[in-house]
């Protein structure tokens, strides 16, 4: 899908999202902010912030920013931190052109996003520039899988469609084009269908 694609298949999406990907992805938010184990004053990124279902997550004191690029998605994040908005602030940007200067977070996260950004190694290298160096950066996403799940993938693949998940996206190609030094790598959600991964921006 293009940029245009995106705003256009999450202005329909949004009102519905909550219902239909909130639970089913929520296992995969959870492990993510809470391995992302951030303190009072940490400066967070979330990449992608959708409806603002991680928020919830974040600790007391965390200066939180969400971007996203479909402005009727950040519409409901923007109810959903009502009277916590001293520790969020949320702006519509394309992950892939960030207007943030280098170094500018400690931990940057992108939940469900590269997959459906239009240019995934631009978002990673955005990720990498605006983290400070030796910041952490996390990614939940789906890679295509091989053998026997990869017949469940195909079970799955309508509801991947109606979120504009790339099809085919194999993990070994996305760290062999992210070049993210690697720390920790775990399956997350229903099956382990999907992947929580961190690495250290170096
Ligand atoms: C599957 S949703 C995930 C939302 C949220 N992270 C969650 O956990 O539910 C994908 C989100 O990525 C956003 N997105 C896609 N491409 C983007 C881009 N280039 N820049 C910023 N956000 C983008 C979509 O608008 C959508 O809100």
């Amino acid at each position: 899908m293009d940029e245009r694609s995106v705003v256009t298949a999450y202005r329909r999406l949004s009102g519905t999202y909550d219902r239909f990907f909130g639970p089913v992805f929520e296992q995969g938010r959870q492990v993510a902010v809470d391995r992302m184990g951030c303190e009072a004053g940490d400066r967070v990124l979330e990449v992608g912030v959708g409806t603002g279902l991680s928020l919830a997550h974040y600790a007391d004191g965390v200066d939180v920013v969400g971007i996203d690029v479909s402005p009727d998605m950040l519409e409901h994040a923007r109810k959903r931190v009502n009277g916590n908005a001293e520790r969020v602030t949320l702006e519509v940007m394309d992950a892939q052109s960030m207007d943030f200067p280098d170094n500018s977070f400690d931990k940057v996260v992108a939940m469900y996003v590269v997959s459906v950004a239009p240019d995934p190694k631009k978002v990673v290298d955005e990720m990498k520039r605006v983290c400070k160096p030796g910041g952490d950066i996390y990614i939940v996403n789906h890679f295509s899988q091989k053998g026997p799940m990869a017949r469940l993938e195909r079970l799955a693949s309508p509801l991947s469609k109606l979120v504009g998940f790339r099809p085919s996206f194999p993990l070994d190609d996305f760290l062999a084009m992210a070049e993210l030094d690697v720390i920790e790598q775990k399956p997350v959600n229903a099956f382990g269908y999907w992947t929580f991964i961190h690495a250290r921006n170096i």
